[in-house]
């Protein structure tokens, strides 16, 4: 026996969200134009495998930047806030987190140490293992896992005790604008005066290198990227020639941000049952799957402050490629 606490688990997702918002999605953003298919279809198991092998590729700088940040400033991070609760949206296997928790689990933290974990993920089977494996690792930490959206299921996080949420890996960056407006703003709304948001962003630097990260030598990105076809096919009996699209990346100069697309290389009709639906595309149309958007910390500053938060501290790396920004709600 460790003494270990048995992680909670709350599920807020119904049985049939991923068929239900896929079909609306495919709906949605292929009947339309420009055509669009939102990120988050990316993540199958396929999917979160080629992402991982991304985060290692030479060209890849974000996720090394972010962990850097962490390993160097976690303790600061931590007394530079007074959270009991650290909720984690996209926590995925939590493993860039547990820098964060050491720190705020410490017994010298001027505020005490963290009381309480709440991983949120769509992922149920990565989510419970990493659930138990935080228990386990952190005794006397109540872990409070949620199977959830989150951008849903902001207002029906757990509550009390002085939250601070992350939001890592720069995933805010995969919003459109009006996306990201409406999500910090409905973050500000679920949390109280005084409570903290830890945000993750990538910095915008020199074109040549952001490009780079998103069209590496190695082709996984382009593989990740046309995984979504894949899983349209699987999931709703769709009959996408994944061959006959190519991946076409660009560097947004006006938005400040890289647009992943895929573009038809020749005309096709393609059925998708599931979804009730057929879309007819002509040679060199495309459909846009992910933006990452590369941020300036007084955006960042002059968005949280539109949403309703103060920035109280921010931290690079030393390249400075990646922030990590405190902030607390007013
Ligand atoms: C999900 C934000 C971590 O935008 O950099 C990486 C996703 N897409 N390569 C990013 C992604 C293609 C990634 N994040």
């Amino acid at each position: 026996m460790t003494g270990a606490v048995e992680p909670l688990v709350t599920v807020l997702l119904d049985p049939d969200w991923a068929s239900g918002s896929l079909v609306d999605d495919v709906r949605r953003g292929l009947g339309a134009q420009p055509r669009r298919l939102p990120p988050k279809w990316l993540y199958d198991d396929v999917g979160a495998g080629l992402f991982d092998e991304i985060t290692r590729l030479p060209e890849y700088y974000p996720t090394e930047a972010e962990r850097a940040i962490l390993h160097e400033h976690a303790a600061d991070i931590a007394a530079a806030c007074d959270a009991s609760t650290l909720v984690e949206l996209g926590s995925g296997t939590s493993d860039k987190t547990r820098t964060l928790l050491d720190a705020l689990r410490s017994p010298e933290r001027p505020t005490g140490p963290l009381r309480r974990f709440v991983p949120v993920d769509v992922s149920d089977a990565t989510l419970r293992d990493a659930a138990a494996m935080l228990s386990e690792r952190y005794p006397g930490l109540a872990v409070e896992a949620v199977v959830g959206d989150f951008t849903l299921h902001l207002g029906q996080l757990p509550r009390g005790d002085r939250r601070m949420v992350a939001f890592l890996g720069s995933t805010i960056g995969n919003f459109y604008v009006e996306e990201r407006r409406a999500f910090l703003g409905a973050l500000a709304d679920s949390l109280e005066q005084g409570e903290w948001l830890l945000l993750g962003t990538d910095l915008l630097k020199e074109e040549g290198r952001i490009l780079a990260a998103y069209d590496d030598e190695a082709g996984v990105t382009e593989r990740f990227i046309r995984n979504c076809l894949t899983v349209v096919n699987r999931e709703l009996g769709a009959d996408f020639d994944p061959g006959a699209f190519s991946y076409v990346p660009l560097w947004d100069r006006r938005m400040e941000r890289v647009d992943m697309r895929l573009r038809a290389e020749e005309p096709q009709v393609v059925s998708v049952p599931g979804a009730d639906t057929s879309v007819e595309l002509m040679t060199g149309e495309e459909i846009r799957v992910e933006i990452s958007t590369k941020f300036r910390p007084e955006g960042i500053r002059a968005e949280l402050a539109e949403a309703g938060f103060e920035v109280t501290g921010s931290w690079t790396d030393r390249a400075g490629d990646f922030a990590l920004t405190l902030a607390r709600r007013g």
